[in-house]
């Protein structure tokens, strides 16, 4: 028998099955209302209009479109996607984008040229799962920074930095990572205020920012914020776009904007994970852009999502009970909402009982990079229909209720049994 664990890089030691992974199987119970996944509204998906571009590109450029391609991407789709960001007030040009295999690529990436084992990666407490692995994969030490409903505080990130120069650091610290808008999970949005402050330190501590922004485009009120990248002036953001929220996520297609010398690194290590990203959905993602389906398709989904963030905002409010200590996060976009319960109550705990309920979440523990954050959850309000999801919300109230019960019982019972 081989030891393969013998055989394994201290990188691939590193990685474990997510437990949390394995515990999002039971939502596939049949009955079971899932506000667990990120997906998008399968119901929406354009495919009459995906079927027409398809049909066209085969015809027309499908000898190209089935062919290798450039590492860097599809000119004609970058010079589309050039137009497109100038709508969300991101000046930039072709040599700044590259095209990724989504986001979670460009995740892989940016920490592949980047990390060496032990360095050191600031994110928000919560922050994105896969944001988590993809740091972990290369052995990076991830502090999590204290946040609010504005964003991470600037002032502990700064702190932060601060203590680990002093323990000698200082040439370990790489990168912060922020998901800027209606961030997942927690649904917040860092305020302008704060993304200048964000970019000072970054400057004055010569740190690479990261801003993973796939919901940028799905705003359903309150004013766009402008993008970090727009902000910084010292050539130190890398911007991450995708098509899985606004289009498809089975194209498996996204974008990174940033410095060109950045960009050209990242075309390396590209070149070294698949060559390319896919030539035909780029050349079916390019005609759809070039006809303005995208700008139509994302009418469609914000107004979607929004009737159905308001519809779990108001069954939160109408089922949940008054607990002190039981809150939640009214996000102005995106796909998620952020449940605290009071500091007593453990989200895992609550899982198993809202899955007899017949209803999921994720626990929070699975957005922290040391586990914390347990007595909070995610919900996603983009799949469900409205209808399930206010008949989940009502579970998942009858869930806390009875849990809350619980708890007063054993303390009760503790109390007659050791007075
Ligand atoms: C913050 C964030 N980054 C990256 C991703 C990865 O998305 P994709 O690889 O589908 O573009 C997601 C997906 O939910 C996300 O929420």
């Amino acid at each position: 028998m081989i030891n393969y664990e013998k055989l394994f890089s201290k990188n691939a030691i590193g990685l474990k099955r997510s437990e949390i992974r394995e515990l999002l199987k039971v939502t596939r119970i049949p009955g079971i209302i899932s506000f667990a996944g990120g997906l998008p509204a399968p119901d929406l998906f354009p495919i009459e209009e995906v079927k027409d571009v398809t049909d066209y590109i085969l015809e027309k450029e499908g000898k190209i479109a089935l062919q290798y391609g450039p590492t860097e991407g599809d000119t004609r789709l970058k010079e589309e996607l050039v137009r497109h960001m100038k709508d969300e007030g991101i000046e930039t040009t072709v040599d700044n984008i590259l095209i990724v295999s989504a986001s979670q690529q460009a995740l892989d990436l940016v920490a592949k040229i980047f990390l060496n084992r032990k360095d050191f990666v600031f994110v928000e407490e919560p922050t994105y799962v896969g944001g988590i692995q993809a740091f972990n994969s290369y052995g990076a030490n991830m502090v999590a920074v204290k946040s609010d409903k504005d964003g991470i505080l600037p002032e502990s990130l700064e702190a932060n930095i601060k203590t680990l120069i002093d323990k000698g650091f200082s040439d370990k610290l790489k990168l912060i990572y922020i998901i800027p808008d209606f961030q997942n999970p927690a649904g917040i949005t860092t305020s302008e205020e704060r993304r200048k402050r964000i970019l000072d330190i970054a400057e004055r501590y010569d740190l690479i920012v990261i801003e993973d922004t796939p919901y940028r485009q799905l705003r359903y009120s309150g004013n766009s914020i402008t993008p970090m990248i727009t902000l910084d002036n010292s050539d130190r953001v890398i911007s991450l776009f995708t098509f899985s929220k606004i289009f498809a996520p089975g194209f498996r297609l996204g974008w990174i904007v940033g410095p060109k010398e950045l960009i050209e690194k990242i075309i390396m290590a590209k070149q070294a994970a698949d060559l390319c990203t896919s030539p035909f959905t780029q050349s079916i993602t390019y005609e759809y852009l070039k006809r303005g389906y995208l700008e139509k398709q994302i009418n469609i989904i914000r107004k979607d999502y929004m009737e159905k963030r308001d519809k779990m905002l108001s069954s939160l409010e109408k089922f949940m009970p008054k607990l002190e200590g039981l809150s939640w996060t009214h996000p102005e976009g995106g796909l998620f909402l952020w449940v605290n319960l009071p500091e007593y109550m453990d989200s895992r705990e609550l899982f198993l009982k809202a899955i007899d309920k017949k209803v999921a979440f994720v626990i929070g523990e699975a957005f922290h990079p040391q586990a914390k954050c347990k007595n909070s959850f995610r919900l996603n309000f983009s799949y469900a229909t409205k209808e399930n999801i206010e008949e989940g919300i009502k579970r998942l109230a009858n869930a806390i209720k009875e849990y809350e019960e619980e708890i007063k019982n054993k303390k009760f019972g503790d109390s007659v049994v050791f007075p």
